[in-house]
């Protein structure tokens, strides 16, 4: 096409045709979320079925922490898997099983993840490894079994894996060494995967959250009480940040409405990376 005024009709004719609503919905699609048992990924499986997406939710634990078969009043089928994104077997059969069960794959979140905080001279061989297994090599798995379904399929895909603040500012008050770097790694597959997939029409992204209150940090709250003034004092905003804080860049970077972002970090951390007192 020559680029001249009729090229540029042709390609800016479609800002008008479909409403921002109407991009930002996920009708019709199928999201998969990882470690969304509970917390951030629990709260983020919510926001994909609110935006009308089916949802197959994945989790270590025995049961999510709260009804998730009521969100079906909003319209959509929701689905529990009990598997861990370490183990590779099991993990190839849950995704085969969710195809079977919704028919097809067109988001992932990768949300399932541990953390380590404690002195880099105190972090011991097989506890780094698993911080490593579970936030790298299990994102990196899933976002492979994802996109293999989304290559088979030919129409696309988003993925949003949560990476860390921790990858960009190192966090007051705590010692996450291992965590950091595994969070770092995140970032830069983002990067990599969002180069490698672009052919198949697969979006890649990652978000940092900064402070966020799930169980998670409320752990290290536990052990350290002056924490939780350091998470509503440090970021710039004031407060802590809640679950609900993320629902709606996720939701946003899985729609088409964000079909021209791809290998991104959105760091969503009351201003905590700018500097801070
Ligand atoms: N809470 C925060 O402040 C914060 C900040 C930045 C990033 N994050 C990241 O957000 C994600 C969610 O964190 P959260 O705060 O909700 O923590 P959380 O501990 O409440 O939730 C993590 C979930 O992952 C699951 N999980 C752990 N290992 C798993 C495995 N091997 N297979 C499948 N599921 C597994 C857990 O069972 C749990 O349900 C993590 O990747 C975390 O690193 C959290």
């Amino acid at each position: 096409m020559a680029a001249n005024s009729s090229a540029l009709e042709t390609v800016d004719a479609d800002y008008k045709s479909r409403s921002i609503l109407d991009l930002i919905g996920l009708k019709g699609k199928v999201t998969v979320v990882t470690g969304a048992a509970r917390g951030i990924g629990l709260a983020l499986a919510r926001g994909a079925a609110e935006l009308g997406s089916d949802v197959a939710i994945l989790d270590t634990l025995p049961e999510p922490s709260e009804d998730i078969k009521s969100w079906e009043q909003l319209g959509v089928h929701i689905k529990y898997y009990r598997t861990d994104v370490t183990q590779l077997d099991k993990l190839t059969e849950v995704f085969s099983n969710i195809r079977a069960d919704f028919g097809h794959i067109d988001n992932c979140i990768t949300a399932a993840g541990v953390v380590l905080d404690k002195p880099f001279h105190d972090h011991e061989w097989n506890e780094s490894a698993k911080v490593l297994n579970v936030n790298v090599m299990g994102t990196f798995f899933c976002a492979q079994l994802a996109s293999k379904a989304m290559k088979e399929q030919k129409k696309g895909g988003s993925i949003v894996m949560i990476a860390s603040n921790a990858a960009n500012v190192a966090i007051p008050s705590r010692n996450m060494s291992i965590y950091t770097a595994s969070k770092g790694a995140i970032q830069s597959l983002t990067k990599a995967l969002a180069v490698e997939l672009a052919e198949y029409g697969i979006r890649v992204n990652s978000v940092s959250p900064g402070f966020i209150a799930t169980e998670m940090i409320m752990e290290a709250c536990r052990k350290d009480s002056d924490l939780w003034n350091v998470f509503n004092s440090k970021p710039p905003l004031g407060r802590v940040g809640t679950r609900g804080d993320l629902k709606g860049i996720v939701g946003y970077l899985l729609s088409d409405a964000a079909a021209y972002t791809t290998g991104t970090d959105v760091v969503v951390d009351g201003g905590l990376a700018c500097g801070h007192n």
